[in-house]
């Protein structure tokens, strides 16, 4: 993270007192630039009300807030205003790792102290952001109120001009699907983050920042507005939804803004809004490119079980390392490696220390270590997490005892304790635990059925990438992910935090290459494949930003791939990051900065586009290498995805370059001063 655009110098914390007054019935508060305001009101019968405008519209008409707790207490009407305090901020932090070295944290707080009938406190903090804005509730230490329960959120989001909204279902247990766009008024349950695009061309994403003691919140319609979308937060067995002690925070509820779909994409407000880095030594936490494992076992070449097939022996493993060094990949998975794959989907626990009998993990260690290569620790719990709990010290002491730094965690499963959900408290609590105790042993995590991301990664460094999104994994065994998932999860899914889609797959059609035989078989997944052209996955590295990034594919695909020297290239970690253009569910082109080269990822849907745009954020008077990967007037996605053309020419600033994104294509570019 050389040659940041804020350099040191530039590193300012400013922190003022505006205002501070008496009780009052609501607070205007105005975003740094103006351009942002949020209204508070309390209205008549006493229920805390805020309201959104942006550039002189309203975005967000009056939408209720509070709780309903147990015991007969609320915070629902007769409420009323005690103080308001206005604060300014202003700080430019550096990531240790992201898709920008440092980040402008700049709002205006309003700091509201409210009273219910029952004389019981409760603040809500709204910060004002040129981008957008967040609030969250207090509940201080107090009388009468230390133990509680929050049987009901009533945080309401009535869009005063919705035109079309990106969303997936409110599943408790699973982000795993394709995005869905309709009218706001057509959802009925949703997780978040949910994009929306106004009438005025507004573009908006709703989601939440800090979740780390609290339900996930999902959006489920509500009867008060015609695009009326209300908190849904996802309850524990008991029906419950959040069970707490004062002084207790909720997550902070976000409203990200963007003049363009693009402009949300480089929004950091849901990172701006948690804590700072908690870690004070962070040299052990790496971003890498990894291989492993993995993509042979969900396509039932190999298998996590032990047996003839079995993925994760010894010698089969020590094969990847041995690419993995050759290949400027940095890490190896081994999925399969321990015992207790028999028992997955049952229930029955997992054993996270036992390797199988083929797997002879001291060797595979000691060989990783000679070769300069990451193995990456894997705990699949299929969703038994009673039991991950219980083992989860003990296996996380063995990764350290083994000099591991790299764990990849797994949820695939029903939770157990039966009637938790993935996306409720306890579980929020668990996944928050993990990275903690994974911080104490020098482990980073990359969790795949995960909480969604909320912004945890600026306060634990460690918590680095996860899934939470219908990956490439689904490619094997499903119908697969159309050529439009990718144009949507950029503006959807990508604005919460790094994903772990894991692209790479050369073979696209799955004629599978028999190592024995040294021959291509024929596809026998009965249709199954890959919906994109090659080039199209080279450029996921690039659109979809995660600080891990695998190359998925069966090494012996890559063997004379000229096109796997882009994934031998690019990065895994940036100083800036630009999007060029996009349309969401339509095409996206995004650039990223690594010291002094660049690197451009452009994809389409299923529609073949020309796209051209100018290279005016290159460096002056400095001269490029352009390599670009690029779909080849022969590729075509159906019969023949993996022609790919590789061209090479030099360009400056005042150029421009045009690619031609065939129908599920893309193109990848490096582009390297001379
Ligand atoms: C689901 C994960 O998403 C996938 O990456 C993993 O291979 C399987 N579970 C088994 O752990
Ligand atoms: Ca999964």
């Amino acid at each position: 993270m050389s040659n940041n655009l804020w350099g040191l110098t530039l590193f300012i914390v400013g922190f003022s007192l505006l205002t501070s007054c008496q009780p009052e019935s609501y607070a205007d508060i105005s975003s740094p630039d103006g351009k942002t305001k949020v209204h508070f009101a309390i209205t008549e019968d006493g229920q805390a009300t805020y309201q959104v405008a942006y550039s002189g519209e309203e975005l967000i008409a009056p939408s209720a807030m509070g709780f309903t707790l147990s015991e007969q207490n609320a915070f629902e009407k007769g409420l009323s205003i005690e103080s308001i305090r206005q604060s300014s901020y202003d700080e430019t932090w550096e990531q240790v790792w992201g898709e920008v070295s440092s980040i402008r944290n700049h709002y205006i707080q309003a700091e509201v102290s409210l009273r219910n009938p029952e004389n019981l406190k409760l603040k809500i903090v709204f910060r004002v952001y040129n981008n957008g804005v967040g609030f969250r509730y207090l509940f201080p230490e107090q009388q009468g109120l230390q133990q509680f329960d929050i049987l009901e959120e009533h945080t309401h989001f009535n869009l005063a001009q919705p035109d079309k909204a990106w969303w997936i279902p409110g599943n408790p247990d699973s982000y795993e699907y394709s995005y869905q766009n309709s009218r706001v008024s057509e959802i009925d349950s949703a997780n978040t983050p949910i994009t929306i695009q106004c009438n005025n061309g507004v573009y908006l994403s709703l989601h939440e920042a800090a979740l780390t003691d609290y339900a996930g919140m999902r959006l489920r319609k509500s009867n008060d507005h015609i695009s009326g979308l209300k908190s849904d937060l996802v309850p524990w067995p008991d029906g419950i939804k959040v069970k707490a002690n004062t002084p207790f925070k909720t997550p902070w509820r976000t409203i990200q803004i963007g003049n363009t779909p693009g402009e949300l994409i480089t929004n950091y407000l849901i990172l701006n809004l948690n804590e700072p880095n908690k870690l004070e030594n962070t040299d052990w936490i790496k971003p890498l490119k990894y291989v492993g494992v993995w993509w042979s076992l969900h396509l039932g070449v190999e298998t996590w079980i032990q047996g003839d097939r079995h993925g994760a022996n010894t010698e089969n493993v020590k094969r990847y390392i041995d690419f993995a060094a050759q290949n400027s990949i940095e890490g190896v998975l081994a999925e399969g490696w321990n015992q207790g794959w028999e028992n997955w989907g049952t229930g029955e626990p997992f054993d996270f220390v036992t390797p199988y009998p083929d797997f002879d993990i001291e060797a595979v260690l000691a060989y990783a270590n000679y070769k300069n290569i990451s193995i990456i620790g894997h705990h699949e719990n299929g969703g038994n997490v009673e039991s991950y709990e219980k083992h989860l010290i003990s296996a996380l002491d063995e990764l350290q005892s083994q000099g591991i730094h790299h764990l990849k965690t797994g949820y695939a499963g029903g939770i157990v304790p039966k009637g938790q959900h993935h996306h409720g408290q306890w579980m929020v609590r668990h996944y928050r635990r993990v990275v903690e105790e994974a911080a104490k042993r020098q482990i980073s995590i990359n969790a795949h059925e995960p909480i969604k991301p909320t912004g945890l990664r600026r306060t634990y460094p460690n918590m680095m990438t996860r899934e939470g999104v219908r990956g490439m994994e689904w490619n094997a065994w499903s119908e697969g992910n159309t050529p439009e998932h990718h144009t949507v999860l950029p503006f959807t899914r990508m604005l919460a935090g790094p994903i772990d889609y894991t692209p790479g797959i050369f073979d696209i059609l799955y004629r599978r290459y028999d190592r024995s035989r040294e021959r291509w078989h024929p596809n026998d997944k009965g249709g199954a494949r890959v919906h994109t052209t090659l080039a199209k996955q080279l450029a996921l590295y690039v659109v979809l930003y995660s600080p891990w990034q695998m190359a998925a594919d069966m090494v012996e695909n890559y063997s004379q791939q000229p096109a796997f020297q882009f994934i031998r290239d690019v990065p895994v970690d940036w100083d800036e990051t630009k999007v060029i253009n996009g349309e969401i569910g339509e095409f996206v082109t995004i650039a990223r900065r690594n010291g002094p080269d660049w690197f451009v990822g452009s994809v389409t849907d299923e529609q073949p586009r020309t796209i051209t745009f100018s290279l005016d954020f290159l460096e002056s008077g400095q001269t490029y290498e352009i390599i670009t990967y690029a779909d080849a007037e022969e590729t075509n996605l159906e019969h023949n995805p993996e022609a790919i053309s590789i061209s090479k020419s030099s360009k400056t600033k005042d150029d421009q370059i045009t690619l031609h994104l065939g129908s599920g294509g893309g193109a990848a570019i490096q582009l390297k001063p001379i």
